[in-house]
């Protein structure tokens, strides 16, 4: 697996530290109420797993499985629903986690699906973001870092379901991917 790894771009330390901050600012953003987490499997759950536990107000889990890439390097824009959350939202506060986003195409869609249902306010929470590569417009209410349009895997970010657990976020090499 790290043999697939040309550099690390954020080392574990680098991600935890941020990750504190970033539970500090949603904790005093939030602070009188709780926090509905739903996070979009499968990458973000290792940012969420961490990031719940940097956050001191009172945080419940939900998870929506959607899915637009595939085995595929490259989002096709497809985006389908394969796990609904459990629980339903109306007059909730929601906070959307998400590992990465890219095009924009999964969080445009999971938000006009979310908003339908009545949330009393919905917020986006992503560990990274690759602005360059922006489809549809989204409006990140936290994000813990914006990187340069590298194929990144590690820390929940896979590519054909494999680095997932690597505990840093490092960049694939090309011939990882190209065969
Ligand atoms: C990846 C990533 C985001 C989405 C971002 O998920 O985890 O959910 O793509 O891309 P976008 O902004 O272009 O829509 P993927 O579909 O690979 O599923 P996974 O989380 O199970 O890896
Ligand atoms: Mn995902
Ligand atoms: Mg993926």
């Amino acid at each position: 697996m790290l043999e697939d790894i040309q550099e690390i771009l954020l080392s574990s330390e680098q991600l935890s530290a941020r990750i504190r901050e970033m539970g500090r600012q949603i904790s005093a953003d939030y602070a009188g109420k709780e926090i509905l987490m739903i996070g979009v499997l499968r990458g973000a759950v290792i940012f969420m797993a961490d990031l719940a536990r940097a956050i001191d107000v009172p945080v419940a889990l939900d998870f929506m499985a959607v899915s637009s890439y595939g085995a595929s390097t490259t989002s096709s824009g497809v985006v389908r629903i394969l796990k609904d959350l459990d629980e339903d939202v109306e007059g909730k506060h929601l906070l959307i986690v998400e590992d990465i986003i890219d095009s924009g195409l999964t969080l445009n869609y999971l938000l006009d699906n979310l908003r339908s249902r009545k949330p009393a306010s919905i917020k986006i929470c992503t560990l990274l973001n690759k602005p360059e590569r922006r489809k549809v417009d989204v409006q990140v209410d936290y994000n813990g870092f914006t990187i340069p349009d590298h194929f990144v895997v590690g820390y929940g970010l896979d590519y054909a379901e494999k680095y997932r657990n690597l505990p840093f976020i490092g960049i694939l090499k090309p011939e990882a991917y190209k065969s």
